[in-house]
């Protein structure tokens, strides 16, 4: 009898701490609940860029997990939105994150013209937008704002470098060729000005609409004119085709081919054989060997059973950029002033080597020759040292 008593008692107390306990914890949730900060991913989950937007995904969770799966300390809770790389979609897209869902960070996109509606939309309303891809000119140009940021890269940027490597090669012919989308033409527009101004001369600009692959009309004017070299700008499966399509058609043994690094990133796989040997200029490379990429790497492939390329490394940065931000107001999204400027004067550790952004808020980094050996895009030279974008009537 006393045995049951004691027992009954010892259930009464445990009832009355289990009471207390939820009592106290129900005291504290302004201070342990804060709500959970609501970032919405805007990528292309479909069609010729969708493993891009899938790399920008994975890169992007995986700081996050590396912050202990949290931005200072809060919670988070991902929208995602597949944007199909169809800029005619974007407002609506975009509205669902902004509108609907009312998340406090808005995150994409890889295509140009997606990203400069998104752009639009982020000023009108005030959002945070951070760019992990797409790298229209005009974003940190005339369109720049206060709450735009991109961790990628802009357009011209690697035409640019292989415009001057080329023409430091003293070839004198170039035929161009692109997606006639503002991707495309930036890149070989930078190509254009800076072969050009080395001496070379750009012959022909050959286009066909994005995301089409119908390549051969364009390799038999390509072999009719014979230049000294192609530079290109695909990305993702029609990078993956192209590459291939030029070497069946035997071009890759007259007529080098080179090329912003999107051609070759990502790729290796499926291209095999047909893309040995071929140069890009890019802000990455898989073989750089600093210990922040060869970490990177290391914890990418555990996580995804894959290896990395660029797009997961400017996911990977635009969680490290909104974590500055996020860091500097412990989490108080309201101070807004105070986590652009963190994010504005964040020095970051990338994978690619660490960088800062200008005043439009665009990285400066290095930008990398690359040849392919093997499965890697091997690092053989800095084409260009800290390349900054070209001022382009940003006013901030
Ligand atoms: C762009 O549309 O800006 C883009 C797409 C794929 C790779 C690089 C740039």
């Amino acid at each position: 009898m006393r045995a049951i008593h004691c027992v009954l008692r010892a259930v009464v107390v445990a009832a009355a701490i289990g009471i207390a306990a939820a009592g106290l914890v129900s005291s504290v949730p302004a201070i342990a609940q804060q709500p959970k900060v609501k970032i919405g991913l805007m990528l292309p989950y479909t069609g010729t860029y969708a493993a891009l937007g899938t790399a920008i995904t994975n890169g992007f969770k995986l700081s996050i997990a590396e912050n202990g799966g949290k931005l200072a300390g809060r919670e988070i809770e991902y929208f995602t939105v597949d944007d199909e790389s169809d800029p005619a979609k974007a407002p609506d897209n975009a509205n669902k994150l902004i509108k609907r869902d009312q998340v406090d960070v808005l995150v994409g996109t890889v295509h140009s013209g997606v990203a400069l509606a998104m752009t639009k939309l982020a000023r009108d309303n005030n959002t945070l937008l951070i760019i992990p891809n797409a790298g229209a000119d005009e974003i940190t140009g005339p369109l720049c704002a206060t709450n735009v940021f991109r961790s990628s890269f802009s357009n011209s940027q690697f035409g640019i470098a292989m415009g001057k490597v080329m023409a430091e090669q003293t070839k004198k012919t170039a035929v161009t060729l692109t997606w006639k989308y503002a991707a495309g033409d930036e890149s070989v527009g930078g190509f254009k000005e800076a072969f050009e101004a080395g001496g070379g001369k750009v012959i022909k600009e050959l286009s066909l609409p994005f995301p089409q692959v119908e390549f051969q009309p364009l390799l038999t004017e390509i072999a009719a004119l014979k230049p000294d070299v192609v530079y290109v700008f695909f990305a993702g499966g029609g990078a993956v085709k192209f590459v291939k399509d030029y070497a069946a058609a035997g071009l890759n043994k007259t007529i080098p081919l080179v090329g912003a690094g999107f051609l070759t990133d990502g790729t290796l796989d499926a291209q095999g054989d047909a893309a040995q040997g071929l140069l890009t200029t890019l802000h990455y490379g898989d073989g750089l060997n600093i210990p922040k990429n060869n970490a990177f790497r290391a914890a990418y492939t555990k996580a995804y059973s894959t290896s990395p390329d660029v797009y997961a490394v400017q996911g990977y940065d635009a969680a490290q950029l909104l974590i500055a931000g996020v860091n500097a107001v412990k989490g108080d999204l309201s101070k807004r002033a105070e986590l652009v400027k963190a994010m504005e004067t964040a020095k970051i550790e990338s994978p690619r080597g660490p960088f800062a952004l200008t005043k439009s808020h665009n990285p400066i980094h290095d930008v990398y020759l690359r040849k392919v050996e093997g499965k890697e895009n091997k690092v053989i030279a800095v084409a260009i040292k800290n390349l900054t974008d070209p001022p382009r009537g940003c006013k901030l």
